[in-house]
């Protein structure tokens, strides 16, 4: 770069193109080579793929850090260890910000936290999603509690913002320590497989204090995070693929939570009907079947995005569109532990309802439940509690809310699972549907007790009372002579059935009470 002062306009010209040119490219050769030997693209790269072309509008580009202990004022690259600002997503705008670990391992320090801090302010006062694509050595150690604070800062900003525009992260390499909370308290967290990890404490530290050992992989990759934990939502094969996935989920969300979700017009027919639905559920009650296909026959084009595919597979979860309008889905997964709900499912669920609710994102509801969970391990871990997060979350929600029964719905899960008692617009089952307390087995068994021992033939007056008991409770008919199934539908139908339901609930208003926030048990 040139050294003399500038004095002409053209030279101040050539100093302004020198100047960028240094800041875009502050990494040296080297550094970049090194990262995309380990299979990962550099900050600028990602941004490029992630934003329509050529519509990266960059922020701060000549901010540089003021610290002066360690030889940090040796070296103050342009931009610091991020880039940021804003562009497009098919012509819909959206902030990010891209941690560049070229630089200072993309560590955070004061004004690092300043230019995500300031994209995230100017997202929050135009309506717009922030993307903040991690890569991170975690708080910049030369800055000490200075990069605390800082992300103290950034921490706040997600909270503010919670609820008010989309929070997506994306991380692809190193979110260690407590820089992990940033993502943890967005909407959508991504991650790359092999290349990007979140863990509190790494193994190293983990050795000393525990004595266990574990690889990086294991501890906080992302099928670690996706499968065991639940922290991601979404695990990509690599860089390219999981910005590509970013892309694909913003097409179901709004800018804010005063938009509506965008409208994509299809062309598959509202009215269309599925035959094959009518037998889709087996005859067996005990014999699975997958609810993702049911999801698939329903919905525009058969198009479902799996949210927290690899976690709690009991519950599906996803978006897809009816008559071109983004929906969230929530269904119980018979081929998984029969679909039953658990404290991960329930938790689950329970979030992705909650973030359905806040984006305006209407829920269709896809019941197969046979109840909770029985055992200790639920129990002691807090069932309970958990369970109770799902049963909240539905009936807190003000968005459209449409259920099907498909098959079971017993005890409290069919409560829970978007009943009409928990404020859902219209239920509709299928002939195939079981509404009741238990299963026929299980009742028979304990109202009957007595009179089955007494029975010279138990076994005969055991299957007597089943039959009698399916006759009168596995169906539901008994929930629709109360009102509580809105209509008995041929499951050919389901599609118009909720296409209808929708269009008629397209202007609901709910009234709130006046009140700080709701206590949903945590
Ligand atoms: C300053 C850092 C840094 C950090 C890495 N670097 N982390 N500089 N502060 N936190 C620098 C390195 O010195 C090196 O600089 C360059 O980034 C690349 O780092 P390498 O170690 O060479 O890379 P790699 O081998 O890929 O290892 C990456 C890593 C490792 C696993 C992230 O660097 C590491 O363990 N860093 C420390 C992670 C950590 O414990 N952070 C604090 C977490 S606690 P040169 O100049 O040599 O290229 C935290 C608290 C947040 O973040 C609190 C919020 C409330």
């Amino acid at each position: 770069m040139r050294e003399k002062n500038p004095e002409t306009h053209e030279e101040k010209l050539e100093y302004l193109r020198d100047l960028r040119d240094a800041a875009i490219n502050s990494a040296s050769a080297e550094a970049v080579e090194k990262h995309h030997a380990k299979g990962k693209l550099t900050a600028r790269e990602r941004i490029e793929k992630l934003l329509d072309p050529g519509s990266f509008e960059e922020l701060d580009t000549f901010v540089r850090h003021r610290t002066h202990d360690f030889e940090m004022s040796k070296r103050r690259p342009w931009g610091d260890a991020v880039v940021t600002g804003h562009g497009t997503i098919e012509g819909r705008k959206v902030f990010v910000f891209s941690q560049d670990f070229t630089v200072f391992g993309g560590s955070l320090g004061e004004v690092m936290a300043e230019k995500m801090c300031k994209v995230m302010d100017l997202a929050a006062k135009v309506g717009a999603p922030v993307i903040g694509l991690n890569d991170s050595g975690g708080a910049r150690i030369q800055e000490g509690v200075v990069s605390l604070g800082a992300y103290g800062d950034v921490f706040a900003r997600n909270v503010a913002s919670s609820g008010v525009i989309p929070q997506i992260s994306v991380i692809m390499g190193p979110c260690a320590g407590g820089a992990v909370y940033s993502p943890a308290m967005t909407d959508f967290i991504f991650m790359v497989k092999e290349t990007s990890h979140m863990f509190i404490t790494g193994p190293e530290v983990i050795k000393t204090v525990t004595g266990e050992e574990v690889e990086f992989e294991e501890l906080g990759g992302a099928m670690t995070h996706n499968s065991k934990s639940g922290v991601a939502h979404f695990a990509a094969e690599d860089e390219e693929t999981c910005l590509e996935d970013v892309r694909y989920l913003m097409s179901f969300l709004p800018l804010n939570n005063m938009e509506q979700p965008p409208h994509s017009p299809s062309g598959d027919d509202p009215e269309r009907e599925d035959e094959e639905l009518d037998t889709f559920v087996p005859d067996d009650p005990n014999k699975p079947y997958d609810m993702r296909t049911v999801v698939a026959k329903v919905v525009d084009d058969e198009e479902f995005f799996e949210v927290h595919e690899h976690f709690a597979k009991n519950i599906i979860c996803g978006f897809s569109r009816l008559d071109g309008h983004p929906v969230g889905i929530v269904g119980n997964q018979p081929a998984f532990k029969a679909g039953v709900l658990d404290i991960e499912s329930s938790e689950k669920a329970a979030r992705f309802v909650r973030t359905c609710d806040a984006f305006n994102i209407p829920i269709i509801t896809f019941t197969d439940v046979p109840g909770f969970m029985p055992g200790t391990d639920q129990e002691w871990n807090g069932i309970i509690r958990h369970g109770a997060k799902l049963l909240y979350a539905y009936t807190e929600a003000t968005v459209p809310k449409l259920t099907v029964v498909t098959r079971k719905a017993y005890g409290g899960a069919y409560d829970v699972m978007a009943s009409k008692h928990m404020l859902a617009d219209f239920n509709f089952a299928w002939p195939t549907a079981e509404i009741a307390v238990m299963g026929a087995e299980g009742a028979v068994n304990i109202i009957y007790r007595n009179d089955i021992a007494k029975s010279p033939t138990p076994d005969e007056r055991r299957q007597t009372l089943i039959a009698d008991y399916k006759a009168h409770f596995a169906n539901p008919y008994a929930a629709a002579e109360r009102g509580y199934i809105d209509d008995v539908i041929e499951p050919r139908q389901t599609r118009p059935k909720l296409i209808r339901a929708l269009r008629t609930l397209q202007t609901k208003r709910v009234a709130q009470p006046r009140r700080k926030h709701g206590n949903i048990p945590l």
